[in-house]
């Protein structure tokens, strides 16, 4: 331990992607090859748009994380550089440190002053009053304001809150007094079907399912504790595809959120799997982190930049070439691609109905 959240989140999540490579619930799903389906990669417009008129250029972008301290603030310039370079839409972390110390707002700040055409989104809990909210997007010039909702993380954080009550009525008032887009999400535990018609009868358009399966913060947070254990938490939740099998099984005339998915995200084929599945976009974390800091931790400078570019820039053309060999000319189509789903997965979506 550091002694510091920030910094703290940012080193055990770091550790967790130097362990060796492991199945993930993506796994589970097939994408259907058809052998003749094939288009013109030409013709192929990855691009993707969500409810209030915005559109990305690509169909993922880069999750909230971090900020609050020196360090943090180093890894969020290092990622707002590859954003303005690449045009991905990326995330800060909680922005609650902020609301306490005005003084760290240049960590939070960096991903819209490197990076001032991009989209930009700022992060807060689901305590948050409306003012606090509007606080943060004014500080951020932010595009959208992404709320997380983190029972679970929470409950194993050593100095984390009991108090969840009051966050669908907060979510609510938020939504209502927000100017911009409001994106409801986990931080790696899931959502079911009526979280995410819940959150739309709240007022909410997008919701980000982020499921387990890649960073875990049930152990980040058991890894800062000294005395409890929590570890037997470490499965707990849902993946990102069940949530998004899950929701395809509500009542046809069901409001629903736009929905965006994240969670163990290592590829770009995990990013077509999320898509089939009906996201408008995926959400990457602990990968990219991973790139920006390298094999030795925190030397989050130039290279790291360098690194994330190049990834993001391959992950596009690759993400071209496999919408082209599926025959999707854009993100709308890929949706309706057949999916095969295998495992754990199609048990659990089945026993909630969806097939
Ligand atoms: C996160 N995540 C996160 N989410 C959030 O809404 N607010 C936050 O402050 C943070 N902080 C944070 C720090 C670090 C270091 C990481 C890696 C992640 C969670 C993140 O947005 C995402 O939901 C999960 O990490 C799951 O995605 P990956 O990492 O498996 O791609």
């Amino acid at each position: 331990m550091t002694g510091n959240r920030k910094d703290d989140h940012l080193n055990f999540a770091a550790a967790q992607q130097r362990e060796e490579p492991h199945r993930t619930p993506w796994d589970d799903v097939r994408l259907v090859h058809h052998a003749l389906a094939g288009i013109d990669a030409a013709d192929v417009d990855i691009s993707t748009s969500l409810p209030g008129g915005v559109r990305w250029p690509l169909p993922f972008y880069i999750n909230g994380m971090t900020g609050g301290t020196e360090t943090t603030g180093r890894v969020n310039a290092a990622l707002a550089e590859a954003a303005a370079e690449t045009g991905i839409a990326i995330a800060t972390g909680s922005m609650s440190i902020y609301l306490r110390d005005e003084t760290v707002l240049p960590t939070f700040r960096v991903l819209r002053d490197k990076n001032p055409r991009g989209f930009v989104m700022g992060n807060l809990s689901a305590d948050a009053t409306p003012d606090q909210a509007r606080r943060v997007v004014d500080a951020l010039e932010a595009n959208a304001l992404q709320i997380h909702v983190n029972s679970v993380q929470e409950t194993v954080m050593p100095e984390g809150s009991r108090g969840f009550g009051a966050w669908s009525e907060n979510i609510a008032a938020v939504v209502e007094a927000t100017p911009v887009p409001v994106i409801v999400k986990e931080v790696g535990f899931g959502m079911t079907r009526e979280t995410i018609a819940l959150l739309a009868s709240l007022g909410v358009t997008v919701a980000d399912t982020a499921g387990n399966g890649g960073t875990n913060f049930a152990r980040v947070e058991n890894d800062r504790r000294a005395g409890k254990d929590y570890s037997f938490l470490a499965d707990f939740g849902q993946s990102a595809p069940f949530s998004l099998l899950d929701a395809t099984t509500l009542p046809e005339a069901t409001q629903r959120p736009a929905l965006l998915a994240s969670g163990g995200v290592r590829n770009p084929y995990d990013v077509v799997r999320g898509l089939a599945l009906g996201a408008r976009a995926v959400g990457v974390a602990g990968t990219f982190l991973h790139t920006v800091l390298g094999e030795t931790g925190l030397d989050a400078g130039a290279d790291g930049t360098e690194r994330l570019v190049q990834q993001i820039t391959d992950w596009r053309d690759r993400l071209t070439e496999m919408y082209a060999m599926l025959g999707a000319a854009t993100t709308q189509d890929l949706s309706t691609t057949d999916v095969l789903i295998s495992g754990e997965l199609a048990e659990s979506a089945r026993l909630r109905g969806a097939d």
